[in-house]
């Protein structure tokens, strides 16, 4: 129960606790099988998309957008297997986008005939730049599009009362759309689908292409959180780019600043610098004592079906992820963290320097936190040696050993283990 108030949150000197903060796990929705798998090279085909599906429903995901189906038979076909071969968990919703037009409409509802429950994504460009030079349209006409195409998916919607129907909509480019527009936009959208009891429906802001700071984000999505109406009828989502490099805190911000919902991708995969990375701000939450409802607990089987499906490796920097996050090279931090790990308490908050998280609670080991170079100081050999040989150096012999370490490693450029550590220690003291 501790993991989950891995460390407690950090007092600001004027006042107790941060202004704001998250107190509970959004809702998440992957894109993994639709932005992200738009954004590669070689698009995944049905099997792919299948094994990354199940991993996605095992992380625990209950809102998977599986893709586009209109435009891609691959995406028809899969979408229509997950159905026929009912492979779609009782507490699994499926999201299928569309543009909108009307045959396109058409065809991404026939793709989800007979489930029993679906999200239809709807979306259409706002901004000024997208309205003058891509469609030539002017606000008004953007709103008798939005108008049309809603009440279009409602009439084929009503027609097939067998499946639970939501709207998702999305104004595409909201970050770069005025405020007073976007609202238009969704109450249009609102309006058309006839949102209220019974007849759900999801506004979702997107930064499309990220454009300002984190903060400007966070402002313009509390603006539609006070606006909206009916806004207890309504899901508030949010879906960041991570053009800047703040996918993730716009995210966060945009959660603190209202929003009750968040898409993205596993290990921010996506267009062009990716959609935000759901595992990055899931590890986050965690690690400030909130429980994400996402399984991450053995991230290195997830990052692998993920390298697997999209083609893309993960980073080794990567955060909570990368091969070398638990890995400390300098001689101070291998220190503190041996003196860290040897003052935990197994049933107090997890605080050991340098590390924010028990690599354990991911399922990673401690092998790799020290590791033996050039850099290296005693406090990671004396723990390598205590840990895996038993060896028990006084201090003096600590900084004796330590020198014999560093003019070997200085020599052979290399880095050492464990039992290379052991093999040389043999040769100084017991062979000698
Ligand atoms: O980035 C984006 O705007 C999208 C939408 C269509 C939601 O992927
Ligand atoms: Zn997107």
């Amino acid at each position: 129960a501790t993991k989950y108030q891995a460390m407690a949150p950090v007092a600001l000197p004027d006042r107790q606790w941060p202004s704001r903060s998250i107190t509970r796990a959004p809702r998440w929705l992957s894109t993994d099988l639709r932005d992200g798998n738009q954004a590669l090279f070689e698009p995944m085909n049905g099997e792919r998309k299948m094994k990354l599906f199940l991993e996605l429903v095992r992380i625990g995901f209950k809102e998977i957008e599986v893709g586009f189906p209109a435009a891609s038979q691959t995406d028809f076909d899969f979408v229509r297997r997950l159905i026929n071969e009912d492979l779609i968990p009782e507490d699994v919703t499926l999201m299928v986008m569309t543009q909108s037009r009307e045959d396109l409409i058409a065809r991404t509802v026939e793709a989800v005939k007979g489930a029993p429950r679906a999200i239809v994504h709807l979306y259409n460009a706002t901004a000024p730049a997208w309205r003058r030079m891509v469609f030539g349209m002017n606000v008004t006409q953007v709103m008798q599009l939005i108008t049309h195409h809603v009440g279009y998916l409602k009439q084929l919607t009503d027609a097939r009362p067998e499946t639970q129907w939501t709207l998702q909509y999305s104004p595409e480019t909201f970050s770069a759309t005025e405020l007073h527009v976007s609202l238009k936009a969704c109450q249009a959208a609102i309006a058309a689908w006839n949102a209220g009891p019974g007849r759900p429906i999801i506004i979702n802001l997107p930064t499309t292409v990220e454009n300002a700071t984190p903060n400007v984000f966070a402002d313009q999505i509390e603006w539609m959180d006070r606006h909206l109406s009916p806004r207890e009828h309504i899901v508030l989502s949010v879906h960041t780019h991570n053009d800047r490099g703040t996918g993730v805190a716009a995210a966060e911000l945009a959660v603190m600043a209202g929003a009750q919902r968040v898409e993205g991708c596993l290990f921010g995969n996506g267009e062009r610098c990716g959609n935000m990375d759901i595992v990055t701000m899931a590890l986050n939450l965690y690690t400030q004592g909130v429980h994400p409802q996402l399984d991450f607990s053995n991230i290195t089987a997830v990052a692998r079906v993920a390298e697997e499906c999209t083609g893309i490796p993960i980073h080794p920097r990567h955060p909570y992820a990368g091969d070398l996050v638990f890995t400390a090279f300098s001689g101070s931090h291998q220190d503190a963290i041996k003196k860290g790990f040897a003052a935990q308490d197994p049933n107090a908050l997890w605080e050991v320097p340098y590390l924010p998280i028990d690599p354990a609670d991911l399922g990673r080991t401690y092998d790799s936190v020290i590791r033996v170079n050039s850099q290296s100081g005693k406090g990671g050999i004396a723990f390598l040696l205590e840990r895996e040989h038993g060896v028990v150096m006084p201090r003096r012999m600590q900084v004796e050993f330590s020198a014999v370490v560093q003019r070997h490693t200085d020599a052979s450029e290399t880095e050492m283990g464990a039992t290379q550590l052991w093999e040389l220690f043999q040769a100084t003291y017991l062979r000698a």
